[in-house]
């Protein structure tokens, strides 16, 4: 299907055609990533929901394979939703997912590979005493979804975190097992946050404070903080907060209570959802999967054939400089894909313009910009904070300043990914009111607040790929994605610019920028698998 084919990304995971939604199960196994997705075979259109399945050494050349699981059975007739895996201490993988049942219940399911020395792990055996969870009393049977990885306990049981709400109380249960057959309901809840509504794709992990590695689920004690985060259902946002978990019973309290879960930092800002994390043992990272959503109507899907793409995997740690909020990077295996790359040294942006930045074809690309700033008048300036404003046009005298990224060569198609600072604060945003010609796209102006260190230059990291431009402020700490439908600034007629719209800055930006290859991202030769 040739339509809007130029949409199509070269190194972000996507199937070949058809609808996608919430990363599943991620995990390695015997030198292979393995991701399993939200997929519907059938049409670009959310239903008939099965789990895909992708093979890959390195998180970016991918290899497609059968679908893992489909819903044939009464406990998932109506879909394979959302799980994840667990490692039990013998090398024994189980599969936990949400069926929807023959009723249009919520229940939890085991599946577990059926042979565990094919590195492929192709074949999946649904447990035929499924499903091991139904609703407890009290809990709507359209609330109870999504369960996490297990981690253990001090008490050597296995727990497990599923989300739900009461009215619009967003809430987190947990369960312990020893079996992953049979479960125990906690008293305690581990969280809820009145307000925030259905709670879908909970994750609770470990982070280190000072910083380093990833850890392994199970991992705590004094040094280490718990993130929980939860996808609101209401507002279709992923939402985080930086906590301590308590084993003893189960519960989980904010650091800070004005800043929750669901009333405080998000994953990321943009276009983004039902975000998964795994520990990757082979180099002990944690890492974040994250589903980009369209923002194009269900009949331009239809007839393009295709919807939705993953985010690039990211490394998460704790940001022991601020110790408030987590630091999300592209894995380190994206830069395999650099080709050629360009540097730019202190080019000054004079207050009201563009500068084109001459590096060919802007269509695949890994930038780093650092920006310094030199007042211009001598008088203080006296600026309140309006977060990202109107967009990239909406002038004050401290911003906004940045990149133009997916534009033509007359900037009539642009997204503008900038800084906009106040006397209180800084916001990095990204604002997609002209990012397309094309009528019926959603076109939003997102951003955030974000933590500039008094030693810090502005800093931004922006992955460009045809139509998704995934944005990392300060080394990650906010993080914006973006999907856009360019017409325009297509192939080789995508541009990349600085601007600054600062009326009181002068800007200084360097920059070095990278182009980078095509993932290989192809069905597997099934006919050569043994
Ligand atoms: C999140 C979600 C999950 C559910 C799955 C169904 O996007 O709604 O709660 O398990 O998608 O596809």
């Amino acid at each position: 299907n040739a339509m809007f084919s130029w949409q199509r990304t070269a190194f972000h995971f996507q199937p070949e055609n058809n609808w996608m939604n919430d990363p599943n199960g991620p995990l390695y196994h015997k030198g292979w990533y393995h991701i399993f997705y939200q997929y519907n075979g059938e049409s670009a259109v959310w239903g008939n929901i099965s789990w895909g399945h992708a093979v890959s050494t390195d998180m970016i050349h991918w290899l497609h394979l059968p679908i893992a699981m489909v819903p044939d059975r009464w406990f998932d007739v109506n879909g394979v939703w959302t799980g994840s895996a667990t490692f039990l201490p013998d090398g024994n993988i189980v599969m936990l997912y949400t069926g929807a049942t023959n009723e249009n219940v919520q229940v939890q399911n085991l599946a577990y590979p059926a042979n565990l020395s094919d590195p492929l792990l192709l074949d999946w055996v649904k447990y035929d005493g499924n499903p091991v969870l139904v609703p407890p009393p009290g809990i709507g049977s359209k609330d109870f979804r999504d369960p996490t990885t297990a981690w253990i306990g001090p008490d050597g049981k296995w727990r497990i975190a599923i989300g739900s709400r009461v009215n619009t109380t967003g809430i987190s249960l947990v369960y312990t097992t020893t079996n992953f057959i049979t479960y125990d309901l906690k008293d305690q809840i581990l969280h809820a946050v009145p307000g925030t509504g259905m709670w879908e794709c909970v994750d609770l992990y470990p982070v280190s404070k000072n910083g380093s590695k990833g850890l392994d689920t199970s991992v705590n004690g004094p040094e280490i903080k718990h993130v929980l985060k939860a996808s609101l259902d209401d507002t279709k946002l992923d939402h985080y907060a930086i906590g301590t978990y308590y084993p003893e019973n189960d519960t989980w309290v904010p650091d800070n209570p004005a800043e929750d879960v669901g009333t405080g930092l998000q994953v990321d800002y943009g276009r983004y959802y039902a975000s998964k994390t795994f520990y990757d043992p082979h180099k002990e990272r944690r890492v974040v999967w994250g589903w980009i959503n369209e923002t194009d109507t269900e009949n331009d899907d239809l007839r393009k054939g295709w919807a939705s793409v993953q985010t690039i995997p990211r490394t998460v740690v704790l940001d022991s400089k601020t110790g408030t909020n987590v630091l999300q990077w592209p894995i380190e295996e994206i830069e395999t894909l650099r080709l050629n790359s360009t540097e730019f040294e202190g080019v000054v942006v004079e207050p009201g313009s563009v500068v084109p930045l001459d590096i060919g074809t802007a269509t695949q690309l890994d930038i780093f910009a650092d920006f310094e700033i030199e007042s211009l008048g001598s008088e203080s300036i006296n600026e309140k904070s309006v977060g990202c404003g109107g967009g990239s046009v909406d002038r004050s005298a401290l911003g906004p300043f940045g990149l133009l990224v997916i534009a033509d060569e007359t900037l009539s198609e642009q997204t503008p990914i900038y800084f906009r600072s106040s006397n209180s604060d800084t916001f990095f945003c990204a604002d997609e009111t002209r990012s397309s010609k094309a009528p019926d796209v959603s076109k939003v102006v997102y951003g955030s607040k974000v933590p500039v260190l008094s030693d810090e230059k502005f800093s931004m990291r922006v992955l460009v790929d045809h139509s998704i431009i995934e944005s990392f402020a300060q080394g990650g700490r906010t993080v914006i994605t973006s999907r856009v439908y360019p017409t325009k600034a297509i192939y080789g007629a995508a541009r990349i610019f600085l601007f600054n719209n600062a009326t009181g800055l002068k800007i200084k930006a360097s920059l070095k920028i990278w182009e980078l290859n095509s993932a290989f991202i192809r069905p597997f030769p099934m006919d050569q698998a043994q």
